[in-house]
């Protein structure tokens, strides 16, 4: 399988291509991350999604390298935890992430959550931008920004992030932030995409849905996503699920499957609000 012809991109800003599809790997213990990574090259991932806050950088790195794929052919994400912010302190978390990942640039580097009560994100935000001046990494990024967080940085360094990373699934579907990503020219990315797996799968309508469509309820809820322009990155430590998550280019939802599940929304958060959130 041709990754790079099966798994449609979105182009960032910056010119950076991100598959619409990647692997996110929170909650993957470390020891873990390697065969996890290594299956999700196989079947043609090639972009993975980390943070130092998860604990699998070293991982993830060894995953990378124990895979025939080339490091050029693959985009890799990190984040810049809370109690790192600062311009300081972020080029440092930076240097470790790139230690621990074994690499020599990233491909996305994100501020994790905005912590707006300690009021140092723009600060971080002029780091990422000379990290990426500096070539330790080639785009940034930002998740769980609000509007107003995504304004500031803006008006503040006159950079706009290339993606906002923030919790999207049928339960919490964003329409507001959404449009303000449309108008900025901000990627949205999709976290805990399944609504973490729980019960939306088990939703009698979404399992209607799939059936008719001779897929999984997952495969159905990433579809709906990729047809919103929405970047996925849904976990899963399980080789055969790795691969169904993947698998969802077969199939296009119709506009009446796409209305049934954006009647779904219940501005349901199942983490916290990025506003409360140090
Ligand atoms: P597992 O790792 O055992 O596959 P999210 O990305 O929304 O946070 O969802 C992740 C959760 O959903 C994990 O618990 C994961 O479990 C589960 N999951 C991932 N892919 C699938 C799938 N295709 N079908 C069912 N559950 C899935």
């Amino acid at each position: 399988m041709n990754p790079i012809a099966t798994v449609p991109t979105v182009t960032l800003s910056d010119g950076a291509v991100l598959p619409q599809v990647g692997l996110g790997v929170w909650k993957i213990p470390d020891a873990d991350a390697p065969a996890v990574v290594q299956a999700a090259l196989e079947v043609g991932y090639r972009s993975i999604d980390t943070a130092a806050a998860y604990g699998n950088e070293e991982g993830v790195g060894a995953g990378l390298r124990a895979s025939d794929v080339p490091r050029e052919d693959v985009m890799v994400t990190t984040k810049v935890w809370n109690s790192e912010q600062g311009f300081d302190r972020t080029v440092a978390a930076c240097r470790a992430s790139l230690e621990r990942l074994g690499l020599d640039y990233l491909d996305l580097y994100l501020i994790h959550w905005p912590a707006p009560a300690k009021n140092l994100y723009v600060e971080t935000w002029r780091a990422m931008i000379e990290l990426r001046a500096d070539g330790l990494v080639r785009s940034i990024g930002v998740c769980n920004f609000e509007p107003s967080h995504l304004t500031r940085l803006v008006e503040e360094t006159g950079v706009a992030p290339t993606v906002n990373q923030v919790e999207l699934h049928p339960l919490l579907q964003q329409p507001a932030l959404r449009a303000a990503h449309e108008a900025r020219g901000v990627v949205t990315e999709a976290w805990s995409p399944l609504a973490q797996g729980g019960m939306l799968l088990r939703h009698p309508a979404l399992v209607a849905l799939a059936e008719r469509r001779g897929v999984s309820v997952a495969q159905a809820i990433l579809r709906w996503h990729v047809q919103l322009g929405n970047v996925v990155i849904p976990k899963s430590a399980n080789p055969e699920r790795i691969a169904q998550n993947i698998d969802i280019f077969g199939f296009e939802l119709d506009e009446g499957e796409m209305a049934a599940i954006a009647e779904l929304d219940a501005d349901t958060r199942l983490g916290p609000h990025p506003d409360r959130f140090e």
